[in-house]
């Protein structure tokens, strides 16, 4: 995918503030610190895009990006990060909870989920939550270079059985920051979704 336009729209928290852009769009969703901003940067080969940052929890908000006038990427808030409030933690849920039921544009929902560790609670919540909406998504296990080259296929093998009863599941893949090999397979899962 060559990237040839990317610009960002704007922030938002409630649907009175989301854009309104008709293009498709593709969100991004995952616990704190899963490398979410990591691969949105990645695929877009921006250093910037998306802030990341070693310090969980600094997406507040959901960002909207137009990609290649095509459609849009949008980067939802991270969820689970033990360390905010409750009151915060609700307001996360609410946020993304309004984004997923509401948003007519949405046309795929990648949800992250760190190759090392088994999906937590609220990783099963989404799927299930996604299953119930009919929104397609695909699972993408980050941090791939720090399992065991042998590990990987393994651990897509055991996530994809582990979801296997969700039909709106389009695919699982791996990613990597260090792989541009795997930037490539994760982008030709979007595109193969979108037509
Ligand atoms: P929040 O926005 O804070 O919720 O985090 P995030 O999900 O956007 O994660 P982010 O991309 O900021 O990455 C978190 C940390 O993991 C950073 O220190 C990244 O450098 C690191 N990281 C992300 N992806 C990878 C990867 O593929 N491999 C390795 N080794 N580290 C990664
Ligand atoms: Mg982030």
């Amino acid at each position: 995918m060559k990237i040839t336009g990317v610009e960002f729209l704007t922030s938002a928290a409630l649907p009175s503030q989301f854009p309104g852009s008709n293009l498709r769009e593709i969100a991004f969703v995952g616990r704190s610190n899963v490398g979410k901003s990591s691969l949105l940067n990645s695929l877009v080969n921006r250093k910037n895009l998306a802030r990341t940052s070693s310090t969980p929890g600094k997406t507040r908000q959901i960002n909207f990006f137009r990609i290649n006038e095509r459609f849009n990427f949008v980067d939802l808030p991270g969820y689970g990060y033990a360390k905010v409030s409750k009151d915060e933690r609700e307001s996360w849920r609410r946020t993304i909870e309004a984004y997923i039921t509401t948003r007519k544009q949405l046309s795929l929902v990648v949800s992250l989920i760190d190759i090392r560790h088994d999906p937590t609670a609220l990783d099963i919540e989404l799927a299930g939550w996604l299953e119930s909406l009919g929104r397609d998504f695909v699972i993408v296990l980050t941090k791939a270079d720090k399992v065991k080259k042998g590990a990987v296929a393994e651990r897509v093998r055991q996530v994809r059985e582990m979801f296997s009863d969700h039909g709106h599941l389009r695919d699982v893949q791996w990613f990597s920051i260090k792989t541009s090999e795997s930037r490539v397979a994760v982008w030709n899962m979007i595109l193969a979704h979108l037509g």
